[in-house]
């Protein structure tokens, strides 16, 4: 009988795709999916380390796994991502039924870690991906491609630099040979994934250097391909030839997440952004005059070190200037081995937490008010899958708006216009138009 595995998945989507392709290198071990962790040989947690509490979960799902292990010490259990990456050996010595940690950059040694235990944090210097076959898919429209890992970027909160490592993009002609491979098995939508994935500069088949236009370029030409997407950015690698590619690529979407982080010129000084507000804003302006129709996502953080009250006005002034269609909202938190850990003076939790309420009073106002600006429209939609009610189906709009409304189950995977009738909490419901 197949072994079975099990995975959960923490953290942002770099780490979804990360799992399918476990899933893939432990298919070749002859490993079938589960999604229930009691009748799993194998148990992977694919972590995340990017604010505490991320990586407090880790530690408090690997107490409730221990019963299973005591029960059947033949069942392995490892620790996959970024807190594997940051704290390997700890983790083996906190938690004894964890037989192995692996950092993200080794998941192709996956097999002998199951056999033999143990931690591997290296970086190789190959792409790993190169040795991890594909998993076999689930039916389904949408998918995502890592095309960059890492980061040089160093802002001063973040542990990404440290876990992911440095920047590396992946060779574009790979790239394009899983862009087809994805086509032919009924990918309508992918997402090109990267820590800064706006900085994608891999070996083209040419020899000479592909930026991330180029790379979307090629990749709306593939028969099959009808919407793309790629997330996620630094404003600073938002160069003129992607800035282009949005006015010139029907198929890339009209929605970026362009992070910002704050408002303050002196807190984005202190955070090593590398720009001011003002740049941020100037670079929006460009962005909208080569794709009108475009929305912004972003991430924020209060709290940082020394965030004085007027400070978080100017974030609160500037996601009221941008209008957001979505965005992220995190209270900082100190993550060892950053510059930023231990320096300037720590913003007290409860102030935190009413800058926090504040800005996502701001952010939720603009989301709402342009999802109810859809209503009246009519939208091409992707169709997912089936929905709730009988006979209905649910897809995304070109701005990842859920859309629920009637249609033959064979829209599955295909690209429809329907006619939006009402904005609920959470998604939009029309009609199939003729
Ligand atoms: N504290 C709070 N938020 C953080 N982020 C990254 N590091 C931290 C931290 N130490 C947020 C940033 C980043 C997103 C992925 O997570 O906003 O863009
Ligand atoms: Fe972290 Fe993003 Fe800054 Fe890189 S650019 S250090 S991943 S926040």
């Amino acid at each position: 009988m197949a072994k079975k595995l099990f995975v959960k998945t923490y953290g942002c989507q770099m780490n979804v795709y990360d799992s399918e392709r476990m899933h893939g290198v432990m298919a070749a071990e002859g490993y079938e999916p589960t999604d229930r962790a009691e009748e799993a040989d194998l148990i992977l947690l694919n972590t995340c380390h990017i604010r505490e509490k991320a990586a407090e979960k880790v530690y408090s799902e690997l107490g409730r796994l221990k019963p299973l292990k005591e029960a059947r010490p033949d069942l392995k259990i490892g620790v996959a991502g970024c807190v594997a990456q940051a704290e390997g050996e700890e983790i083996l010595r906190r938690q004894p039924a964890v037989d192995f940690a692996v950092g993200p950059q080794a998941y192709h040694r996956l097999p002998a870690l199951v056999a033999n235990g143990g931690v591997d944090t290296e970086f190789p210097l190959e792409d790993k991906f190169l040795r991890m076959p594909a998993a076999p898919r689930r039916r389904a429209p949408t998918a995502f491609l890592t095309v960059q890992e890492g980061c040089d970027k160093f802002c001063a909160f973040c542990v990404v630099p440290y876990t992911r490592g440095a920047e590396v993009s992946r060779p574009a002609a790979r790239l394009l040979g899983e862009a087809r491979a994805l086509a032919e098995q009924g990918v309508r939508e992918i997402t090109l994934l990267g820590q800064n994935v706006n900085a994608y500069h891999g070996e083209g088949p040419d020899g000479g250097d592909w930026t991330l236009a180029r790379l979307l370029r090629e990749i709306a030409g593939i028969e099959g391909i009808e919407r793309l997407r790629y997330t996620t950015s630094h404003p600073n690698d938002m160069s003129d030839d992607l800035i282009a590619a949005h006015g010139e690529l029907e198929k890339l979407m009209p929605y970026l997440h362009l992070p910002v982080q704050s408002g303050s010129d002196r807190v984005l000084k202190a955070m090593n952004r590398r720009h001011r507000a003002d740049d941020y804003l100037a670079l929006i302006e460009r962005i909208r005059a080569a794709r009108p129709d475009i929305a912004l996502s972003g991430d924020f953080i209060v709290g940082f070190p020394g965030e004085t009250e007027a400070e978080f006005a100017q974030t609160l002034a500037l996601a009221e200037a941008v209008g957001y269609g979505s965005a992220f909202t995190f209270k900082y938190s100190s993550r060892p081995g950053t510059p930023a850990a231990g320096v300037g003076e720590q913003v007290p939790e409860p102030v935190k937490d009413e800058r926090l309420a504040r800005l996502n009073a701001v952010i939720s106002r603009d989301q709402k008010a342009f999802q109810t600006s859809m209503v009246g429209r009519r939208l091409p939609v992707l169709v997912e899958k089936a929905g709730r009610l009988d006979g209905q189906m649910v897809g995304k709009s070109p701005w990842l708006h859920a859309v629920h409304f009637l249609a033959p189950a064979e829209t599955a995977g295909q690209v429809v216009m329907v006619d939006v009738v009402e904005s609920g909490p959470n998604s939009l419901s029309g009609r199939l138009a003729a």
